[in-house]
């Protein structure tokens, strides 16, 4: 099977990009084939800042990296370094109904968060198509705000498919899990646009600060608590291992201890968690020449297979 996904470099991640995702992404590295690349290009859309595109995307590989990635196994890329995919894309774009495009919510929840109303922004789901297309991608795990994409993503390669024969693979969405919702500091969703989170890499010091500042209820210490509905409990079992779970659980249940050293625990378990990441990220990041070497690595095996694929695409419709 080929597993491909892509990362947009727009921000650092939290613990529930982490846990919902990130750490879900790593996993599948095991298949026979597994891509993933920090899609700037989609970046490009949002962020206009020279700087800040360029360090941001240096920043997810070296995150991708420190948090389990490993080039042995997966394919690590940066996605403009693979130009076939751009050119994969008009060719897509040549067939796929406005309509399809017009139909897809995260283009008018972009506009409704007030981003500028740019082309590529509404031709951003064509792109991922490419992006898929270009790897003969059989699997794509994503968050399931992106399955859409991905159906656009089907329905484009079918089409042309259909009418240029079989070119394309058509690949499936795997739905990473969600049904654990990584609680935020104020008991919410965790998210970056609700500004109670707590990042991944954060600096030790603000990260623990931020965890004695989550939201707890009123109730007396004495009285016995259910730890399946209270979000410290939650947070805590992310990072715990199956008998510190336990013992966490059963005080609760007995009652008598105090949220303030629940969150001295869940800060603890959490710094030690990230510790051997955090000190990978260090490492990695103090050797550039590395990075550049595993990112240019990862462009030329992505760019021998996309060129393959494009060229299919090219011959079939008249371009070759
Ligand atoms: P944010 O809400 O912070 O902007 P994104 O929408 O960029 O996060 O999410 C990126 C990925 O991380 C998605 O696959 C999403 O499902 C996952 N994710 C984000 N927040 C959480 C959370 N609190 N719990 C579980 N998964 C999450
Ligand atoms: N649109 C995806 C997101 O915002 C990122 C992405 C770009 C992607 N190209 C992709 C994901 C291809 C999967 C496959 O999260």
């Amino acid at each position: 099977m080929r597993v491909l996904s892509g990362i947009q470099p727009t921000g650092r991640p939290h613990w529930g990009n982490y846990f919902g995702a990130i750490r879900q992404y790593i996993d599948l590295q095991t298949e026979e084939f597994a891509y993933y690349f920090v899609a700037n290009l989609h970046a490009l859309t949002t962020i206009r800042d020279k700087e800040q595109l360029h360090q941001n995307s240096i920043d997810t590989a070296l995150d991708m990296l420190a948090l389990g990635l490993d080039p042995n196994h997966a394919v690590l890329f940066i996605q403009s370094d693979v130009p076939e995919v751009s050119e994969l894309c008009w060719i897509l774009m040549s067939g796929a109904p406005m309509g399809l495009l017009e139909r897809c919510v995260s283009y008018k929840d972009k506009l409704a968060k007030g981003l500028t109303s740019v082309t590529g922004l509404f031709t951003y789901p064509v792109l991922q198509a490419a992006d898929i297309l270009a790897y003969d991608s059989d699997i794509v795990p994503v968050g399931a705000d992106q399955t859409q994409h991905i159906e656009v993503c089907r329905d484009i390669a079918q089409g042309f498919n259909h009418q240029f024969g079989e070119v394309f693979v058509i690949p499936r969405a795997k739905v990473l899990d969600s049904s654990a919702k990584v609680p935020g500091t104020d008991g919410e969703k965790m998210s970056k646009s609700y500004g109670n989170f707590i990042e991944v890499f954060e600096d030790e010091k603000s990260a623990r600060k931020k965890v004695m500042r989550i939201a707890t209820d009123s109730r007396p210490m004495e009285e016995p608590k259910d730890p399946d509905t209270d979000h410290l409990y939650q947070l805590y079992s992310l990072f715990a291992n199956d008998k510190e779970r336990e013992e966490m659980a059963a005080l609760y249940r007995k009652g008598g201890f105090g949220y303030g050293d629940v969150k001295k625990s869940l800060a603890d378990a959490a710094a030690n968690y990230f510790a051997p990441a955090r000190e990978r990220r260090a490492e990695l990041a103090a050797k550039p020449e590395e990075i550049r070497q595993i990112l240019g690595d990862g462009a030329a095996t992505a760019r021998k297979k996309a060129s393959q694929v494009l060229k299919r695409a090219q011959e079939a419709c008249g371009l070759k």
